[in-house]
């Protein structure tokens, strides 16, 4: 088993380069089925969910070659098979855009139920009801989502989401490519990695427009080209960055970074005492000599304050001058690291699984703990990295999953983290 060791106490200081999005490159790695060409595909993370997304492409006949640990060349025109069997895809939560992917493809798809973090219930009632708007038939086993499209015409249509779900607006933007007609999404997510996917697939001779909106359309084309695309940086992971120069006292510039995706997390930032510079493609995050300020904060879709940065944010909080509160408002799990952190000294009470009040303490104290979900993973790596003393943390495998080289970028900013097998 692999831990984090952690020395803390050290201001991390110096600039960073941020990955491609790992929720951006996995939709996009799916999309590639959507075209018999060739693709490359440049800035993907070589993080566990990629490799996972990759090999799975593998299984179903694709070749796959990485160019560097960055840059992949695919060919998905071999596919023969709509089922995916993969033991390590129900890792992961992304494993669903194998389901639009071949549905769009080839009208059917058999895809294990997807895992990934359990930070709630995360239903799968939109990506049904989008595919059953195109067509499909979709059955959800105990096991499968099983999707047919190939008893009726697929066409495309008007669906309106009850919810904001940004894995089902990409899936059924995946579906309707290349169904004939014109598909409305009315609701659609607009976060950035769901414009990352539309930028793909038009680049490839897509019809998608209204992208980053509330109303997604798409008209289908009969078939897609090859092409090279790059993937934008990644949002969450400048973010953590970001937070760890405010609760490490420290001075980070996230490099390779769109500056508009971050506006949430540099508000917030500014709030709390750190001063921000930013440029067209950095960000330069300014700690406070002293204390953090206390403030409130509430998840909401992009462009609100995103939930994959709540862990972190609360991790600063704690110590914050004063009495803050953190509403969660996309998942209804999403505070199982607050135990951990209580026992570095946190000061933290949860309630109704919703909202995280927060009394601020003048510092933590090294503690072992264990990583409950990649996000919350890295929150508690940064509470380490403020805290007195050391920390050994496990379950980092959670943390890998969607940070890459993590504490080889964190020793660059002069942290004490070592990798080790124990
Ligand atoms: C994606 C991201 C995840 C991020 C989340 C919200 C990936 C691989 N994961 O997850 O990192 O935290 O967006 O920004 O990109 N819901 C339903 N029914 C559905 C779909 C969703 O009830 O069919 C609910 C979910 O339970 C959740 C909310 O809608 O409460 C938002 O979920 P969604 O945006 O779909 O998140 P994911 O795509 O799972």
């Amino acid at each position: 088993m692999n831990i984090y060791r952690i020395r803390g106490g050290e201001a991390l200081k110096g600039e960073v380069d941020i990955s491609g999005a790992k929720n951006a490159a996995l939709p996009i790695l799916a999309a590639t089925i959507l075209t018999d060409e060739t693709i490359t595909l440049e800035n993907v993370p070589k993080v566990n969910d990629t490799v996972i997304m990759v090999e799975t492409l593998e299984k179903l006949g694709s070749s796959v070659e990485y160019l560097d640990d960055n840059t992949l060349r695919i060919n998905t025109s071999a596919i023969d098979k709509y089922e995916v069997k993969n033991p390590n895809i129900k890792k992961i939560r992304a494993s669903y855009y194998f389901a639009g992917a071949l549905l769009g493809r080839y009208r059917q798809a058999v895809v294990p139920l997807p895992g990934g973090c359990n930070i709630g219930g995360r239903g799968l009632d939109m990506h049904e009801k989008g595919f059953e708007a195109l067509g499909a038939s979709v059955k959800i086993t105990a096991s499968d989502i099983v999707v047919d499209g190939t008893e009726a015409e697929l066409s495309g249509t008007r669906i309106y989401m009850d919810k904001v779900s940004v894995g089902a607006t990409i899936n059924i933007m995946l579906a309707a490519v290349l169904t004939p007609g014109k598909t409305i999404i009315e609701g659609a997510a607009k976060e950035p990695h769901v414009v990352d996917v539309a930028n793909f697939i038009n680049g490839i001779g897509g019809h998608i427009s209204g992208a980053g909106t509330d109303r997604i359309r798409i008209t289908g084309v009969q078939s897609l080209r090859g092409g090279t695309y790059a993937v934008i940086p990644d949002q969450i992971e400048a973010g953590t960055f970001m937070m760890a120069a405010a609760i490490t006292h420290g001075d980070i510039t996230v490099k390779n970074v769109i500056p508009t995706h971050l506006e949430s997390i540099s508000s917030k930032l500014k709030e709390i005492g750190c001063k921000i510079q930013e440029s067209d493609d950095w960000v330069r995050v300014i700690g406070p000599a002293g204390r953090l300020k206390r403030t409130q904060v509430k998840t909401l879709p992009y462009p609100g304050f995103p939930t994959d940065m709540q862990p972190q944010i609360s991790v600063a909080l704690g110590l914050a001058d004063g009495i803050s509160t953190v509403v969660e408002s996309i998942f209804d799990n999403r505070f199982m690291y607050v135990n951990e952190l209580k026992k570095m000294g946190c000061n933290i009470t949860v309630d109704e699984s919703t909202t995280a009040y927060i009394d601020g303490v003048e510092y933590y104290q090294g503690a072992n703990m264990t990583s409950p979900d990649l996000r919350a993973g890295a929150a508690l790596v940064l509470a380490a990295l403020a805290a007195k003393g050391g920390s050994d943390i496990d379950g980092i495998e959670y943390i890998e999953r969607g940070y890459e080289n993590f504490d080889k970028k964190l020793r660059q900013l002069g942290a004490d983290i070592q990798k080790m097998e124990v």
